[in-house]
């Protein structure tokens, strides 16, 4: 299961492209099945049906804590960092993970929750996140992680979608200086949402909140008393283990279904090779856990390893911009995983915060989530990494589960602003206009990917059409990612960024669709168009085209601007606030009323040069407006 060098890659690849069902097979030995597969892989892309480890029988949580419990049970699993330094760490060791989660499955089964239920956890990043969603796994209960930053609507919609029967919050969160509010969301949140029938509260800042009987329960009340043992529920390799809503090129986010053995055997796999994972070595993921990074890179990739996983509750910038690098000092950490918007964000504070920690323990550094450019790279490389670092920029999705394309950590050919070379098992190709596979090097094409491996999809929750349509509908035979990439003359992949209607903020994906409904949303808006633009920062910004119904002018386009950020934050959340809004009378349509969004998103970018053919516009007039007011 461990590469450790550049030939045994180049074997084990050709060996997963020979014989992937014996590759898979012998890399799945290394875990606990309560019984083994008949058979390692089923799969057809164009229904699509995939299913890996046919007829095995297992729980994840007896491969990330029970099993470590014999030779590690005083080794630290899980170190919490919070919000303010001044407030003490945690660490958890695999004991006391253990009795944690038990003790939350036992007050899950206590409130009703059984195999196959959905539970909706909305939390900040405290250890009982943790323990909710393993609380989950360990009674075969599905869970599904919603990210606190997320609005009251946009959890309304996830909880509905995945219809749960309990919602897991806090009663408050921090964020740097800010205290939040999480249970009071929740009521809003639920007002819409029958399925509900009880919710679980976990304190963190004792906020006095308001209980309602039979249905509000408080997690300090629930479990006094109750055991700390929990027998593991027994599950098939195909049980569904997790949903995670991700955005897509439609208005509404879909529910990306990933199964119990084929993500416990990838996340395990990708997180020791990609970061060479070394017995001692601790692991310090940025991510949240609710997005997929979390799940798989501070949750079950590292406890099915056995390693010490860093959970921090706070933000890079508070106190001050050196947070993370006193992080990194403190608990002498050898792994660090971030995103290139942090990275940017840290190199704009300046280099004097991070110059005094020499961090000699770090070995590791990694990026996910958005294309990192070569200055945010070089700058990590030098000032945190003190250029004796690995650096390993890995490519994944939500829909993939695990890391696919990246280097291996002092194993692969280093190259910066470079994902690198596909993992053992994944087959990515590049697809030209017409969906043919392109084989030379030196060229740019549509990312998809020809073989399963065994943390894909499965389907969208409740939705296995759009699944369908989405992944594996564009390019017969493919699953197609939704990224532009180019292949280098070494055959190293650099990926682009998104070919279809979705824009990553931060890391984030939005659809601009689910932009335009929002802002729909604010009453003065008639009609809107919403592109990304590239952003210092963030990596793309939102750029919304307005129309209201008059064209407003000096004060009142001030006041709108900020009541159409108020709407899209309630509606969606503040990680989807627009950046720049711009007021027109009308949008650029063709005559058949097709938005012409290749002309909004070079306005946007501040080039109104080669605009194309725009005599198919139905008024082309609209565009000269367009260009003068320009928001820039
Ligand atoms: O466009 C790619 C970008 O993020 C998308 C996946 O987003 P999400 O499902 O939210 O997962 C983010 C964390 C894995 C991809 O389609 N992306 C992810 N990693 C990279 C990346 N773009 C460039 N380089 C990466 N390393």
């Amino acid at each position: 299961m461990h590469i450790t060098d550049y030939s045994e890659y180049q074997t084990d690849y050709q060996k997963s492209l020979e014989e992937p069902d014996l590759f898979w097979a012998e890399i799945a030995e290394h875990f606990h099945w309560r019984k083994k597969w008949n058979k390692v892989l089923e799969w057809d892309f164009e229904k699509p049906d995939i299913k890996w480890f046919l007829g095995a029988k297992l729980n994840i949580t007896e491969n990330c804590i029970d099993r470590h419990l014999e030779s590690n049970a005083e080794k630290p699993a899980l170190i919490w960092e919070p919000n303010d330094s001044s407030e003490k760490h945690k660490i958890y060791s695999y004991k006391d993970l253990h009795s944690e989660v038990c003790r939350f499955a036992n007050v899950l089964k206590k409130l009703g929750v059984e195999k196959g239920d959905r539970v909706c956890i909305y939390m900040p990043m405290i250890p009982e996140l943790a323990f909710a969603l393993l609380a989950c796994a360990r009674i075969g209960a599905v869970h599904s992680v919603v990210f606190a930053g997320f609005s009251a609507n946009s959890l309304s919609d996830r909880i509905n979608d995945a219809a749960a029967k309990l919602v897991i919050c806090s009663d408050a969160m921090c964020r740097g200086a800010k205290q939040l509010a999480v249970k009071n969301t929740v009521d809003e949140a639920i007002k819409n949402c029958t399925s509900v029938e009880k919710v679980l509260v976990v304190n963190r800042l004792d906020w006095p909140i308001q209980l309602k009987p039979n249905f509000d329960y408080l997690y300090d009340i629930e479990s006094k008393g109750i055991s700390d043992h929990c027998p593991a529920t027994e599950m098939d390799a195909e049980d569904m283990l997790f949903i995670l809503y991700t955005s897509g090129s439609t208005g509404k986010p879909k529910g990306v279904v990933h199964t119990t053995a084929g993500y416990m055997v990838y996340a395990a796999y990708s997180f020791k090779n990609v970061f060479q994972y070394d017995n001692n070595d601790i692991h310090f993921c940025t991510a949240d856990i609710g997005w997929i990074t979390g799940h798989s890179y501070i949750l079950y990739g590292p406890l099915l390893n056995g390693a010490s996983t860093v959970m921090f509750e706070g933000v890079p910038n508070y106190p001050d911009a050196s947070r993370f690098w006193q992080i990194i000092e403190k608990h002498s950490i050898t792994h660090f995983y971030t995103a290139p918007t942090a990275i940017r964000s840290l190199m704009q504070s300046g280099s004097d915060y991070v110059i005094p920690y020499a961090m000699h323990s770090l070995k590791v550094l990694g990026t996910v989530g958005e294309p990192i450019n070569e200055e945010a790279w070089h700058w990590y490389h030098t000032y945190v990494g003190k250029e004796r670092c690995q650096i390993v920029d890995t490519w994944f999705q939500t829909e993939t589960g695990g890391i696919l394309i990246s280097a291996l950590a002092g194993i692969s050919p280093l190259c910066p602003a470079h994902a690198g070379q596909p993992l053992p098992g994944i087959q990515p190709v590049l697809l030209d206009n017409n969906g043919n596979e392109i084989v030379e090097n030196e060229i740019e094409g549509y990312l998809c990917i020809k073989f399963p491996w065994p943390s894909i999809l499965r389907t969208t929750y409740g939705d296995h059409e759009r699944c369908r349509q989405t992944y594996f509908s564009s390019y017969k035979g493919y699953y197609f990612t939704g990224d532009g990439a180019k292949r280098d003359k070494n055959g190293l992949y650099r990926i682009i960024g998104r070919v279809d209607d979705v824009i990553n903020v931060s890391g984030h994906r939005f659809g601009t669709a689910e932009i335009e409904n929002a802002v729909n949303q604010n009453k003065n808006v008639i009609e809107s168009a919403v592109v990304g633009y590239p952003h210092d920062l963030k990596g793309q910004g939102i750029y919304v085209y307005v129309i209201c119904k008059e064209l407003p002018t000096g004060e009142e386009q001030n006041w709108l601007r900020s009541s159409i950020i108020q709407t899209v934050s309630e509606e969606i959340g503040p990680i989807a606030k627009p950046d720049k809004i711009q007021f027109v009378s009308a949008l650029p349509k063709t005559r058949s009323g097709k938005i012409m969004r290749r002309i909004l998103r070079k306005v946007a970018e501040g080039d109104s040069t080669n605009l194309g053919d725009i005599t198919t516009l139905l008024d082309p007039l609209v565009v000269e407006e367009i260009i003068n007011g320009a928001v820039l």
